[in-house]
């Protein structure tokens, strides 16, 4: 693949390379900052230069950079935070610092550099060079057939293996959505956004997180009922994380969410809380009754109906059978071509702003305050 920015080997001009931000005198520079919150290409951000705007937010802008030493990404405070306090963000960004550091690459971003311009706090992490879980599992069911089926399979049972790989190395994610897993040419997945990790043992140099964050189709139903009882909100727990990556699972094989939630914030959480997953037949697909089984028991009301630990619900997860065994046809890659035309699409989209962020959270009491 040459065509997407993403993969092809790297050709900036020439005189995106020749400013460190250093050099830039001090009046441009405060219009590089203040004005556009998504930068333009070319421009010049510490000592790199912008290539794509991968996120920008109300509080957060992503960059996806390159400089000498080859592609990395800029997660950077934004000018003026819009939602939350500036310092909120700070610390959850050495929050994150803190667990890329103590993954040490994988299965998350290497840690590059951390620091701050102009109170700004940035990381610059390791570019990961892969397309989101949903938009491959979307490349995965538009394929069809046995072998769309068979690269279902293996996206879950690869999600579900590198969560298992966390979970034994002591880090809670907190975080499970689509868009937090990239899946890299050859099949292998890497987490994204460690800002609400958590250690999963007590003794551990890690940080805590002060509060519960995330997408509330993802949370676990006993989140739910202590939210809903406008109780202190629960800390991300093994079993809790296993109910979002099986709800993950199911969202990308079904291409819908295991309910259909009604929206509000009260009626989904008591959706989440009484509801028990749709059937593959009532989402309007075919059958798959060793997947559901294995999905159904980690998609439990009680944590202790759920799989022991992420480990034996990837082992599960592993065990599973394609659903038809007939006409499965050999084949040694099989995320390379939904990815190649997964990469090449996404070279092909302008490179649009997120204006809002996505993420719902919830403080000590319980009480939504931004999404
Ligand atoms: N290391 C990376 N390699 C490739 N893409 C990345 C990397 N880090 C982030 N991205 C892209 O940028 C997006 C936003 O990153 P991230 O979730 O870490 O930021 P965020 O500001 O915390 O976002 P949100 O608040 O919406 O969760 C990701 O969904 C992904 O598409
Ligand atoms: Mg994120």
């Amino acid at each position: 693949m040459t065509s997407s920015p993403l993969v092809a080997s790297p050709v900036v001009p020439d005189h995106m390379m020749s400013i460190p931000i250093a050099a830039v005198p001090a009046k441009s520079r405060s219009q590089i900052d203040l004005n556009p919150r998504r930068m333009a290409f070319g421009s010049q951000l510490l000592d790199a230069s912008v290539v794509r705007t991968l996120k920008v937010g109300e509080d957060k802008e992503v960059y996806l950079v390159f400089r000498k030493s080859g592609f990395s990404v800029l997660k950077i405070t934004g000018v003026s935070p819009l939602g939350e306090s500036a310092d909120t963000i700070r610390s959850r960004l050495n929050h994150e610092a803190a667990f890329l550091a103590h993954l040490n690459g994988s299965p998350a971003p290497k840690l590059l550099d951390k620091g701050e311009l102009e109170k700004r706090v940035y990381l610059e992490t390791e570019h990961i060079d892969g397309v989101d879980a949903a938009t491959t599992a979307a490349a995965c069911r538009k394929r069809g057939g046995t072998e769309g089926q068979e690269m279902l399979l293996r996206l879950a049972q690869t999600i579900g293996r590198t969560y298992a790989v966390l979970h034994e190395r002591g880090i809670l994610h907190g975080d499970v959505q689509p868009g937090h897993v990239l899946i890299r040419r050859d099949g292998t997945a890497v987490l994204l956004d460690f800002g609400f990790a958590r250690p999963a043992v007590s003794q551990t140099s890690l940080p805590t997180p002060p509060e519960r964050g995330g997408l509330p189709f993802f949370f676990e139903p006993e989140m739910a009922r202590v939210a809903l009882a406008r109780l202190p909100s629960m800390p991300t727990s093994g079993p809790g994380e296993q109910h979002a990556v099986a709800a993950l699972i199911y969202f990308l094989i079904t291409g819908a969410h295991w309910q259909n939630f009604r929206l509000g914030w009260e009626a989904m959480l008591e959706d989440i809380a009484t509801l028990h997953p749709l059937s593959f037949h009532e989402r309007g697909i075919e059958s798959w009754p060793e997947m559901e089984a294995v999905l159904g028991r980690a998609l439990s009301k009680l944590p202790d109906a759920r799989f022991p630990s992420m480990s034996a619900f990837s082992l599960a997860l592993d065990c599973v059978p394609m659903p038809s065994m007939a006409n499965v046809p050999s084949c040694s890659y099989p995320f390379s071509k939904p990815l190649e035309r997964a990469l090449a699409n996404a070279a092909l989209k302008p490179m649009a702003p997120v204006l809002h962020g996505s993420t719902v959270l919830i403080t000590p009491l319980s009480s939504p305050i931004s999404c």
